[in-house]
């Protein structure tokens, strides 16, 4: 394994744009526990390991990148948050794991052997639970542009609630549902207002974006009426989904506020008392040490306290509260696993170093400006910290995984890297870019290592290709 000499000492700090970067860890070496899966460990050899099974070990049987999932870790977290909710009827998760987070078969039993809900936004992820029979009552069926097709898929297959977006969706639900003498329950998806702090793209309850009836336009008050007025259609509920990676968790209060008070006035226009509320996902995760998110038990707690005592101040019964937490259980159990292949230093600007994957598998820094931590994963090293930015293999300068990363000056080609809370939205929205093949996602536990999904080849993307 050959080592690139670099100068020692931190670098370059001056020159990075964006503002501060993080002082160097004390120790390079080790490893936060809030950032990573709760089984990583560095060995006595320097490498680290999780789920039991060395990276080393890990690369050399399935290959670099590749997505490695704690799964006592993933399925810990669904269980914490199961748990928060303490007594509830088992048939009706109050937990629905959202699965655009990350689904395959094998998480879907997880999620279904853990007694979760699981949240599908689209025709491929509702077909995907149905591969493996996941009880159908305990599906939530969500999507702005949802088809016939979709629609019909779901009253099929039995879904336990479907999540209305528009006035057409409505309509066309309404149809397809009487002329199959079905009654399918509903949730009206309400727009309410809050800004939450994190990016424009990942925020989704301010007014100006495509999702949900809004509540202050009155749309959702005027999308209540039309479903009532509908018998094919059995309103449980509203959902709200204020948007993503949020820490400030007054935003679900001001949501579950506003939430309750249209659950009000739905009762004094139509004497109706509707039994569900259901708050979306969007609890953020550490993916630095700067972050600092709440626990399940917290936020669950803050949650019930503040439906409870708006719904007491309405004379309405609490509602049934629900959650759909897709990152805050899926992304800190998920590791990426690189190969450093070059190392560019430009003496006075910044130390490039490129690892065999990128944007194509994780999108996140270069759409979101996502910050992530990486560590020298192969081996422990002394060197002193250097600043560097972890870039990928492709054909795009804005093709980078990690933006400001303090790595060892001696790391060199033939090292593996990884990058931590990559369970969420990483394999989920990878792409072929430059050809690329998606790497494969690897579950580890208890010493043993299985392939969930397996890497991409070359004939798979030509099996496409009709030439
Ligand atoms: N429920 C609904 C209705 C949602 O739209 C979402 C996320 C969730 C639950 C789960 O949110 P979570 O707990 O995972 O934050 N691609 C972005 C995130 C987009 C999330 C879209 N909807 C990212 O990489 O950060």
């Amino acid at each position: 394994m050959s080592r690139a000499a670099h100068p020692a000492g931190p670098r370059h700090a001056d020159v990075l744009p964006g503002g501060a970067v993080p002082a160097p860890p004390a120790d390079l070496n080790l490893l936060e526990a809030k950032v990573w899966p709760s089984t990583v460990r560095r060995g006595d050899d320097g490498a680290i390991s999780v789920g039991g099974v060395s990276v080393r070990e890990l690369a050399a049987e399935h290959g670099t990148p590749a997505y490695l999932i704690d799964e006592a870790d993933w399925r810990m977290r669904a269980r914490a948050w199961l748990a928060a909710f303490g007594d509830y009827d088992q048939a009706e998760p109050p937990v629905h794991y959202a699965g655009k987070a990350f689904l395959c078969r094998a998480v879907a039993r997880w999620a279904a052997e853990e007694g979760l809900g699981l949240d599908v936004c689209s025709g491929g992820e509702l077909g995907l639970a149905l591969a493996v029979d996941f009880p159908a009552h305990r599906l939530t069926f969500h999507g702005n542009n949802k088809s016939n097709a979709e629609l019909v898929r779901a009253l099929d297959a039995g879904v336990g609630r479907i999540v209305l977006d528009s006035f057409d969706e409505i309509e066309r639900l309404a149809q397809l549902a009487a002329q199959r003498g079905q009654r399918p329950r509903v949730m009206a998806r309400v727009t309410v207002g809050v800004e939450a702090h994190t990016h424009e793209f990942i925020a989704t309850a301010h007014e100006d974006q495509k999702f949900g009836f809004s509540l202050s336009g009155g749309l959702a008050a005027e999308a209540v009426r039309r479903v009532l007025k509908h018998d094919s259609l059995d309103l449980v509920g509203i959902h709200s989904h204020i948007g993503s990676q949020i820490f400030d968790t007054s935003g679900f209060e001001v949501a579950a506020h506003r939430a309750v008070g249209l659950l009000a006035s739905i009762r004094d226009e139509h004497g109706i008392k509707l039994p569900e509320l259901d708050l979306g996902g969007g609890l953020g995760i550490a993916y630095t040490s700067e972050d600092d998110p709440s626990d399940a038990f917290d936020i669950v707690a803050g949650l019930k306290a503040i439906v409870g005592r708006e719904s007491f101040g309405y004379g309405l019964p609490i509602p049934r509260l629900t959650v759909e937490p897709g990152r805050a259980i899926a992304g800190t159990p998920g590791i990426s696993l690189y190969e450093v292949g070059t190392v560019k230093v430009l003496d006075g600007l910044r130390t490039y170093v490129s690892v065999d994957g990128g944007m194509s598998d994780n999108i996140r820094t270069a759409l979101y400006d996502a910050a992530y931590t990486c560590t020298l994963a192969s081996r422990a090293s002394e060197a002193p910290p250097m600043l560097a930015r972890v870039v990928g293999k492709h054909c795009e300068s804005g093709d980078i995984v990690v933006r400001d990363a303090w790595l060892p000056a001696d790391i060199g080609p033939g090292d593996l890297l990884a990058v931590a809370a990559t369970g969420a939205y990483c394999r989920s929205m990878a792409s072929n870019y430059n050809q690329a093949l998606r790497p494969p996602v690897v579950s580890v536990c208890e010493g043993e290592s299985r392939m969930l999904v397996r890497r991409e080849t070359e004939a798979d993307l030509l099996a496409l290709d009709m030439g």
